[in-house]
Parts: C-alpha cells; sequence; structure tokens
C-alpha cells in the first residue's frame, strides 16, 4: 500500500526514539513492497520554542493529510514546576486528542517472560498477564467546563473540573472495546465509579444495553478502586477493560509498571480521522541525547500502526524481531542483563532490529 505518515517527533528522548521508529518501518515498508512516505512536523516544548504555540495549525494541517500519525513523546521541565505557565507542552497532546477526533486510546498491558522479574509484582501473579486498556480520550475531566483557580464571589480561592459525558460518548468508545474483545478473548470490565459518579451511571446504564448487542463476550463490571486493587492482585483476570478518561490516565500506568517496563508499551489513538501511535512513556529529559532510551515502545508502536491497516505479517514481523532482541540480550541499560554486552538506543533499534528484518 501507499503510506503517508505524519512524524512528530517532539522533545527529549523523542526524536532518538523516532528515529529509531522510522528505520524500522522503513525496513519493513521495503521489504513488502509498501510505498513509504513522510512528513515531519513540530509539536510540544519544541514548538512552543519555534513558534510559541505546542499543536501548531501547520502541524495539524500535516496530521490530516497523513494516513497516520507516528508521535514520540512531548513535555519539559521548564514547564513542569511552572503552574502560572500560560502555555504548556502537554496542551499540544491534548490538542491533538481533540483536533483529530481521537477518542479510543488502546494501551495493551504486555508482558514478557523474560522480563517478569523486572516488575515489583511476585512472578507467579504476572506471568502471562495480556490485556489491553481502552480509555475514552477527548471526554470527562480533561476537557469538560473548567474553573482555573480564582477567587470566587465569597472571597474563597477555588477551582473546578467537570466530568462531562454524553450518551453518543460512551456508546462509541463501548463499541471500540467490544471489538477488541472479539479480537481477544471475549471478556469486557467496564471500569467505573457508579457507587458515586452520575456519569459513571450514565456509562453503567449506557454499558447495559450495549452488552446486549455482543451475547458472545462476557461483561462485567467494576468500581475504580477495585480494579486498581485486582490489576495488581491478579492483573491475568482482564481481557479488555474500557473506562473514562482520567480512570484510564491512572490505571494505565498502573499497568504499564506491572510488566516491568514502561519503555516497551506503545500504544495507538484512533477516531474520527488519522489515528496516532506513540509509546506510552514520556518525554524523559534526563535520558536525551545519551543515546539510552529503549526505543522498543516506540518499534512496538509501529507495529500497531500496521496491524492498525490490516497488515498483519508486516506487524508480526517486528514484534518478532523486538521478541529475538531481548531473547539474544540486545537490551539498553536499564533492561539488560548483569553482564550483558552495552546496547544503546541506536544500536537496538536501526541498527540490529533493522538487521534482523532486512535480513529475514
Ligand atoms: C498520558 C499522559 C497525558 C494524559 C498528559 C501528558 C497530558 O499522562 O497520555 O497518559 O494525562 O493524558
Ligand atoms: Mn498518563
Amino acid at each position: 500500500m501507499k503510506l503517508k505518515l505524519a512524524v512528530l517527533p517532539g522533545d527529549g528522548i523523542g526524536p532518538e526514539i523516532m528515529e529509531q521508529g522510522l528505520a524500522v518501518t522503513e525496513a519493513i515498508c521495503k521489504k513488502f513492497g509498501h510505498e513509504l512516505s513522510y512528513k515531519y512536523a513540530i509539536c510540544g516544548a519544541d514548538a512552543i520554542d519555534k513558534v510559541g504555540d505546542p499543536f501548531p495549525e501547520e502541524t495539524f494541517q500535516t496530521c490530516m493529510e497523513a494516513d497516520a500519525v507516528l508521535f514520540a513523546s512531548v513535555g519539559d521541565p521548564k514547564y513542569d514546576n511552572n503552574p502560572n505557565s500560560k502555555v504548556r507542552p502537554e496542551q499540544g497532546l491534548l490538542a491533538m486528542r481533540k483536533k483529530l477526533g481521537l477518542f479510543a486510546n488502546i494501551r495493551p498491558v504486555t508482558t514478557f517472560d523474560c522480563l517478569v522479574h523486572k516488575s515489583p509484582l511476585k512472578d507467579e501473579v504476572v506471568k502471562g498477564a495480556d490485556f489491553i486498556c481502552i480509555r475514552e480520550l477527548t471526554g470527562g475531566m480533561y476537557f469538560g467546563q473548567k474553573k482555573e483557580p480564582a477567587t470566587n464571589e465569597n472571597g474563597v480561592e477555588d477551582a473546578f473540573d467537570t466530568n462531562y459525558y454524553s450518551r453518543p460518548e460512551v456508546e462509541r468508545i463501548l463499541h471500540v472495546a467490544y471489538q477488541y474483545a472479539r479480537q481477544r478473548r471475549n471478556h469486557v470490565t467496564v471500569v467505573d465509579k457508579a457507587n458515586v459518579l452520575a456519569s459513571s451511571r450514565l456509562w453503567r446504564k449506557v454499558a447495559q444495553e450495549v452488552m446486549k448487542q455482543y451475547p458472545d463476550v462476557t461483561t462485567d463490571f467494576m468500581y475504580v478502586d477495585n480494579a486498581s486493587m485486582r490489576m495488581i492482585q491478579d492483573p491475568r483476570f482482564f481481557d479488555v477493560m474500557v473506562t473514562e478518561n482520567t480512570f484510564g490516565d491512572i490505571l494505565t500506568d498502573e499497568g504499564s509498571c506491572i510488566t516491568g517496563s514502561m519503555g516497551l508499551l506503545p500504544s495507538a489513538s484512533t477516531g474520527e480521522h488519522t489515528p496516532v501511535f506513540e509509546p506510552i512513556h514520556g518525554s524523559w529529559p534526563q535520558g536525551k541525547g545519551l543515546n539510552i532510551a529503549n526505543p522498543l515502545a516506540q518499534i512496538l508502536s509501529v507495529a500497531m500502526l500496521f496491524e492498525y491497516f490490516g497488515l498483519k505479517a508486516e506487524g508480526a514481523l517486528v514484534r518478532e524481531a523486538v521478541d529475538e532482541s531481548l531473547a539474544q540480550n540486545v537490551r539498553t541499560p536499564e533492561i539488560q542483563v548483569e553482564g550483558g554486552a552495552k546496547y544503546g538506543t541506536k544500536e537496538v533499534g536501526g541498527q540490529w532490529i533493522v538487521d534482523y528484518i532486512n535480513k529475514k
């Protein structure tokens, strides 16, 4: 196929891992005869520095014209501890989600057998855990009506965020979850806080209707506090978890750490316009330029990208190359075995994994 990508490296380690992700994309396209073209675009702190906007119009247009966006990470410490800064890199990410209508964030929590010892959980608890979290991404408190901290009419400083959801927003994300469940183990867990929150009661009401359209899928409902506990006690319980934006944000960080390395987890965000594929980890500014960042999450995001377009063999070859690199201890420092050889971002990605693909 013809594949036109928008490439958004962003900040911190973003550009380095993107280079590896792109090298892998090129190798796969060459091997399978796909015609690849791509265009770089700026976002995050990089774009604030250059044009004063973390998701400039030109970047948006580049995304809209592409078949898919390959995104790395945004964020810079100079904005982190300043609640007064008018513009911050994360706003670029939120703008991208909203403008591209990316309402479904798919975050797989996959464990790698050879890395389970890195998990804070016991091997026997985490081994074989394999689920995906479908996080609603364009609604809830992130985008509901807000009041920034300011003194109110009673002379008290206050602030609020509104956890707004409408029925269509809930319906469409539930359908995404059920579609995924049908490709997997036919089990959906709807995570909410329906015992307290009105918005959650809407979720539960809608889910109880939508589930009837999928009689082949088992549905269960779990309060978010209970789900966060179950995830560490018995992560193998889950197959497809679906939840609102804020709960999903929190639960997916929890999910990523139980696998042992955040540097290995990719994600996809899909919706109304161009889909986006990105690692779930952040921009890790301390690691920038040191050639130590793990490129695997970015590379696995490329696998998700191919799979999104139905290119299964392409995705499978990327995954095979990643598995093989781990098996042969071609690993970045944070997951390398004791006494193992030293490999950096480039050596793992653009070199070893690309070589593996070329030789196949
Ligand atoms: C994520 C991140 C973002 C979020 C931040 C950077 C705005 O934590 O993608 O999970 O909260 O959604
Ligand atoms: Mn998050």
